[in-house]
């Protein structure tokens, strides 16, 4: 079975979301594989965001990331990097179309209150990051 790795970032934990978005990927017709709510330290935090080191926003991310408790899972379900990615939404939640994730409970890019996975490689990557 496909799966991938998704989180509930801070800033959905703390507004309390975090049962409300998985319930969206069981009624997707996702299986929950494996959960738990986790404080990152900053070491994970710039380890899982090791692609995004060069950028300006870097600093601020892994701040944010590690600002609070995390909801991680792992998602099965047939092309679940695919179908997880359709269901969160753009990365920037202006351009998140209404029905999207991002779309319906978001509004800055810099809290885009979800991630998932965006490949199959980095969804094993991650999976492996989060649950070892
Ligand atoms: P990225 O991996 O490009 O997007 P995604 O989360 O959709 O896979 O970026 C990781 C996170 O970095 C993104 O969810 C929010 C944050 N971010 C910013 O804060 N500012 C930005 O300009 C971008 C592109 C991302």
């Amino acid at each position: 079975m496909d799966r991938t790795f998704v989180m509930v970032k801070p800033d959905g934990v703390a507004r309390g979301l975090t049962g409300h978005i998985v319930s969206r990927f069981e009624e997707k017709g996702f299986k929950l594989a494996a959960a738990k709510l986790m404080q990152l330290d900053r070491m994970v935090a710039e380890e899982h965001y090791d692609h995004l080191r060069s950028k300006v926003f870097f600093d601020e991310l892994v701040d944010f990331i590690t600002s609070g408790p995390v909801f991680a899972m792992v998602l099965e379900g047939k092309d679940a990097v695919k179908n997880a990615r359709s269901l969160i939404g753009a990365t920037n939640p202006s351009d998140a179309l209404p029905g999207t994730i991002r779309g319906d409970y978001a509004i800055d890019v810099a809290s885009n209150i979800i991630h998932g996975s965006d490949s199959e490689d980095n969804a094993e990557r991650e999976i492996n990051l989060y649950f070892h």
